[in-house]
């Protein structure tokens, strides 16, 4: 495997070129954006795409998401792009936000694992952005870890998680926001979230009004929209608990009281006390919270512990994302 690193805010194109040569030919380049690390390689390649699903052990009816330079390329792996879609795309491109519409010929049955849609993103983080560019051909890449796995923010979490099942690694540092980004479907008649992510529903429903979510469709219908959503996911390799602030106090002193070997990690955002345990503190603004999440839990996860137990984050607006990996990542 080839590590080429490069800066984050100004990539330097001259040793991009043979990671974009690599995914026209047809192979796997793993690289930053904004989100997580992307395994990435060339979407308008039935056999390039096949080796994703091969790397990753996932499951051929999980579908992958094409990055695109912009809007235009975009529109061109569509068969209808619909109004919404004009919409969101001003809105929020580039970002961390996914389109789901109806595909294109051109694009792989198996990119859109058989469904007739794809999910297309332009990112905004300058290293995938020249990556695109170099490449010249739009780009499937899911996150760049083993199916089930927590996501990567950092190239060490791919190398790591992937190895040799992955020719080139593009180490453009951590990512910024830290989740994975937010999936909409445009296929239907009103636009639903699939997956929360920090483009917020709220924000999403700024811009094009009604949007449904997909706990609220009928129940034979919301996993053939997004068969992807397993419940596990995102998991890191030690047994996960969320409990609230107290909860947590209580479990670590009857742990000391039993004398036992701290070997337990403690994610918290308050000023809850955590001795005897090994503690990440998070910050208190969701923003914060997402873009350290899977750092924290793979730092936790190196440590050999017996358990990880996080410190319940508030209820409120903004914190959905957050919510929904946690939520996936409890054992
Ligand atoms: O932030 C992200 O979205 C990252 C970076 C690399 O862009 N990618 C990512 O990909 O998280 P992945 O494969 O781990 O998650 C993609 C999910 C699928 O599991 C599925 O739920 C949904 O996006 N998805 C993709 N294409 C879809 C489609 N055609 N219809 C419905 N859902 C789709
Ligand atoms: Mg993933």
């Amino acid at each position: 495997m080839k590590v080429v690193r490069v800066s984050r805010e100004e990539p330097e194109r001259e040793r991009l070129g043979e990671a974009g040569a690599a995914l026209r030919r047809g192979e796997l380049v793993a690289f930053p954006t904004e989100t997580v690390y992307g395994l990435g390689a060339n979407a308008l390649d039935a056999d390039a795409i096949a080796k994703i699903y091969a790397a990753k052990g996932r499951p051929a009816n999980n579908p992958l998401i094409v990055h695109v330079v912009d809007e235009a390329q975009a529109r061109g792996l569509a068969a209808r792009w619909p109004e919404a879609a004009e919409q969101l795309a001003a809105a929020f491109w580039p970002g961390p936000l996914t389109l789901v519409v109806e595909r294109a010929e051109v694009v792989p049955e198996t990119v859109s694992a058989g469904m007739g849609t794809v999910g297309l993103r332009v990112p905004a983080h300058p290293v995938a952005r020249m990556l695109l560019e170099v490449a010249g051909v739009p780009v499937a890449a899911p996150s760049a870890n083993l199916y089930t796995q927590t996501s990567p923010t950092r190239a060490e979490h791919v190398v790591k998680s992937l190895g040799a099942r992955v020719g080139w690694v593009v180490d453009g540092g951590a990512t910024d926001v830290g989740v994975e980004s937010t999936v909409v479907s445009l296929v239907g008649e009103v636009p639903v979230l699939l997956r929360p992510g920090m483009v917020s529903l709220e924000a999403l429903r700024e811009v094009v009004g009604e949007v449904q979510l997909c706990e609220e469709m009928p129940e034979d219908e919301a996993p053939r929209m997004s068969p992807g959503l397993a419940r596990k996911h995102y998991a890191p390799g030690v047994p996960l608990k969320v409990m609230a602030g107290e909860a947590l106090e209580d479990a670590l002193a009857e742990r000391r009281a039993a004398g036992g070997e701290a070997r337990v990690g403690c994610v918290v955002y308050s000023a809850l006390r955590c001795e005897g345990a090994v503690a990440v503190v998070m910050p208190r603004d969701p923003q914060g919270y997402a873009a350290g999440l899977y750092e924290a839990l793979h730092r936790l996860d190196r440590l050999g512990l017996e358990a990880i137990w996080v410190e319940a984050p508030p209820e409120q607006e903004g914190w959905e994302a957050v919510q929904d990996r946690l939520g996936r990542a409890i054992s």
